[in-house]
């Protein structure tokens, strides 16, 4: 997608030298958009645990390739001390955050990749970079199908609307800083957007990191989509008031039963949607199922960061990008990063393979190489 006009993916590898990975630190938007050079694994890790990059699909992207310079920085070692680099490299970034599903299924789809290379480091690294590549492709791919998919329903309520703006909820980041490009429940809009469809965003801040407010609305004015930005709490009030036709959000994580781990506040906008009658979309590609786990409350791990996020807040003053503190000094704070809408509050799932209901039944009828397993 574009910054300033000028194309761009979230993660690259730098044209004039190939042991570098480049990427955008997101700590800095919208007021500074800078570029983050990464040579290490370590480094990887940090960008991932500290949130340089964010977003599911990102997440996994930043972690493919952060095996890749861990393969660079083993090339003297001997076959088997390179597996076991290798494996050491998977855990660090594994242990990185707990929820989105897409780290965990890049790093092992790395180590799954170099029992082909025979045996020969120099193989081996080039599967390394070859997969991430790849990873970062599908993901590209995956995410404008999502858009072809789930542009359909935004041209069905726009008909129904008489070419009426179509009011879009969405929470969060699920935009393109959260992937590669296009972005998973912001695809479907930026589709709808270039055919002429009018739509209208509306932006929750989503407290604490506000990946709404700062990231969403940034990405959506660099390519003109219309968008208002509004507190968390904001959702309910506007959906008792037809001022939504549909919501779509992202998922760190969604179950082949159908329930989805996304953002911590997603589980009360579901709730409130299906009170007031709106339909309530899950846009993800498929490197975001978990096919192990069946419970989504019971058994998705849900990341508890620094209660700091919670306690302030930041943004610019007088040029600079600071922070404040909001709360008491001493008032403790909580900071669940996630929280879990069951199925039964999901409309349907919008995937690169298609819509299906958020059913183990509906997945699988998307994905039936699945059911064998
Ligand atoms: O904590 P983050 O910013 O990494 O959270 C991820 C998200 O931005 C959202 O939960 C998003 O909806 C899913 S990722 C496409």
């Amino acid at each position: 997608m574009k910054v300033d006009g000028k194309h761009y993916r979230t993660i690259w590898v730098k044209p004039d030298d190939e042991r570098v990975v480049q990427t955008i630190d997101q700590r800095g938007l919208p007021h500074r958009f800078v570029i983050e050079d990464l040579e290490t694994v370590e480094q990887a890790a940090r960008a991932i645990r500290e949130m340089h990059v964010r977003g599911a699909p990102l997440i996994g992207v930043t972690a493919a390739y952060g095996m890749y310079l861990a393969a660079l920085a083993a090339h003297e070692e001997s076959a088997p001390a390179f597996v076991q680099a290798m494996q050491q490299a998977g855990q660090l970034l594994c242990s990185t955050r707990p929820t989105a599903v897409n780290l965990v299924w890049a790093v092992e789809r790395q180590l799954q990749a170099l029992p082909a290379a025979g045996g020969d480091v120099q193989a081996c690294i080039q599967s390394t970079f070859d997969v991430a590549a790849a990873i970062a492709d599908d993901e590209v791919e995956n995410c404008r199908l999502i858009g072809e998919h789930g542009v359909e329903l935004i041209e069905n309520l726009s008909r129904e609307k008489g070419g009426e703006p179509v009011n879009i909820l969405t929470h969060c980041n699920a935009g393109w800083l959260a992937c590669v490009d296009y972005g998973t429940a912001t695809a479907p809009i930026y589709r709808a957007h270039e055919r002429g469809l009018p739509v209208h965003v509306w932006v929750d801040e989503t407290r604490p990191r506000n990946q709404g407010a700062r990231m969403t609305a940034w990405e959506l004015g660099q390519h003109g989509v219309a968008h208002t930005v509004v507190a968390d709490n904001v959702g309910g009030h506007l959906m008792q008031h037809g001022l939504v036709d549909m919501v779509i959000t992202g998922s760190d994580r969604t179950l082949y039963t159908g329930d989805v781990a996304n953002k911590i506040g997603t589980y009360l906008k579901a709730l409130a949607a299906r009170d007031n009658q709106v339909p309530f979309y899950v846009a993800l590609p498929s490197s975001t199922f978990d096919w192990e786990h069946s419970d989504g409350v019971a058994q998705i791990p849900i990341e508890e960061r620094e209660a700091a996020e919670v306690k302030t807040i930041s943004g610019l003053s007088e040029g600079e990008i600071r922070s404040v503190l909001l709360t008491p000094q001493e008032s403790p704070a909580a900071n669940f990063a996630f929280d879990v809408t069951p199925a039964r509050l999901v409309t349907a799932l919008i995937t690169e393979r298609g819509i299906c209901p958020a059913s183990e039944q509906g997945v699988l009828s998307l994905f039936p190489e699945r059911a064998a397993i």
